[in-house]
């Protein structure tokens, strides 16, 4: 058996697999958050909690692993399940999630002076997100506990993500706890796919009933929080491995990732890691994670050398997926491990490169043009090398978005026009 279990992120007690939401009880010596806690910039690292990690024995895998099979194309994140914590393929749950482009923008490749600058479009995915490797995992591995029932929380792509995949798996129930500025598009998603979605100001308050007194499996992020599932961002992990596979068996130079909890930027981490651990490839590309700048904690406990994640107050931003105001310290530790940094970007700079992506024929939401404003600014500021290899995770559709696609697109369609009025809108002569 490859898989060796749980290990607590801060103390390393180890744990079998299992239903463990409320990270290593080894590290639990502060109070429950109970569910009248103010909410989410309430989480205190230094009370004692402490996400749990699945690690696995590398030596074992690394004997049966067959690289070759990671280039079959079909059934989702589980070609990679040598690396997953499933290896059952009756509860491997899949919607043909992964399998994402690695491609060049060519406005951005323009902009930044690059010829291998590269976005890993996720917006490919079934639910239009990168989510869906997390829950593909998570969902999965609640199916094989046992569970029939599936919640998370979410500022909208998250929760759509999970319904989607509570469906797949034939759950019983799925409650999703929205954000109130999560689009109405993502919630009737998620009653579509037959799960019921609830708005609330504080999208934590029920979690723990939930799980504690009615058996829901919370295919939420552990991090920063306590209370969440370890299980995700197992499936964060195959970005990395499909990167190495498109770039011929290498690992890029540099990753730019969109981060809120910091999962983004921690589960491909994990996957680029744990190819250094098999010898598959000798080093891990430099980790840059990027926030708004009206929502930057990571940027600030970055700058502060901190090992954790300051709290954020008042946090404002267009990028609603990523504007938490806190995050988990794995990622953190990802970053300085990497050599790389938290970088922060303006709201004109996201908004610059929503708009040079659809120029170049992609549509994202802003929090995943997030990434590759980064990248563009530190080409502007002379950081990157021409011929260095970068990827930009590039994490969520704009077309979940209306609203917001609304508010950026600078035109809007002229109803029943005169020829003039077409010509002058086009700029034609004559
Ligand atoms: C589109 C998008 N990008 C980035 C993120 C950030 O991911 P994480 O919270 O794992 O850092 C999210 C999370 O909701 C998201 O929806
Ligand atoms: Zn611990």
């Amino acid at each position: 058996m490859s898989v060796l279990g749980l290990t607590c992120t801060r103390c390393d007690a180890q744990y079998p697999l299992g239903p463990m939401f409320f990270g290593c009880p080894a590290c639990a010596d502060g109070p429950d958050r109970g569910t009248d806690d103010p909410g989410h910039g309430a989480v205190d690292l230094g009370r004692g909690a402490a996400a749990l990690t699945v690690t696995y024995d590398y030596q074992a895998i690394a004997a049966e692993l067959n690289v070759e099979n990671w280039n079959r194309a079909g059934h989702g994140i589980w070609r990679f399940d040598a690396l997953l914590p499933i290896r059952d393929p009756s509860v491997q749950i899949s919607l043909g999630e992964g399998n994402t482009a690695l491609v060049r923008p060519r406005k951005v490749c323009e902009a930044t002076g690059l010829s291998n600058l590269f976005i890993k479009n996720e917006t490919t995915n079934p639910t239009w997100a990168f989510k869906d490797r997390f829950h593909a995992s998570s969902v999965s591995m609640a199916k094989s506990l046992g569970f029939s029932r599936i919640t998370a929380s979410t500022t909208g792509n998250h929760g759509a993500s999970a319904a989607a995949y509570a469906a797949a798996a034939e759950m019983d129930s799925c409650i999703i706890l929205c954000h109130p500025e999560s689009s109405m598009l993502q919630r009737d998603m998620i009653a579509l796919y037959g799960g019921h979605a609830f708005v609330l100001e504080n999208r934590f308050k029920y979690l723990d009933t939930l799980i504690r007194d009615h058996g829901y499996y919370p295919s939420t992020t552990m991090t920063p929080m306590p209370t969440g599932t370890p299980y995700g961002i197992e499936g964060y992990k195959t970005i990395a491995f499909e990167i190495f596979v498109q770039l011929g068996g290498h690992v890029p130079d540099r990753m730019f990732c969109p981060i809120a909890a910091g999962d983004a930027l921690f589960g491909p981490w994990k996957g680029f890691n744990e190819m250094r651990l098999l010898d598959l490839s000798d080093r891990n590309p430099v980790m840059h994670g990027v926030q708004p700048a009206g929502c930057n904690p990571y940027v600030q406990s970055f700058q502060q050398r901190r090992r954790d994640v300051i709290v954020h107050p008042d946090p404002s931003s267009i990028a609603l997926s990523i504007r938490d105001d806190t995050g988990g310290p794995s990622a953190l530790r990802a970053i300085y491990d990497s050599g790389g940094d938290a970088t922060d970007v303006t709201e004109d700079e996201i908004i610059e490169a929503v708009r040079l992506l659809a120029h170049s024929g992609y549509l994202v939401e802003p929090s995943s043009a997030a990434s590759v404003a980064g990248a563009i600014k530190a080409a502007r500021a002379g950081r990157l090398a021409p011929d260095e290899t970068v990827v930009c995770l590039v994490t969520g559709s704009g077309a979940k978005w209306p609203e917001v696609m609304a508010e950026l697109s600078s035109r809007e369609a002229l109803v029943e026009p005169t020829w003039d009025e077409i010509k002058a809108r086009a700029g034609l002569d004559g």
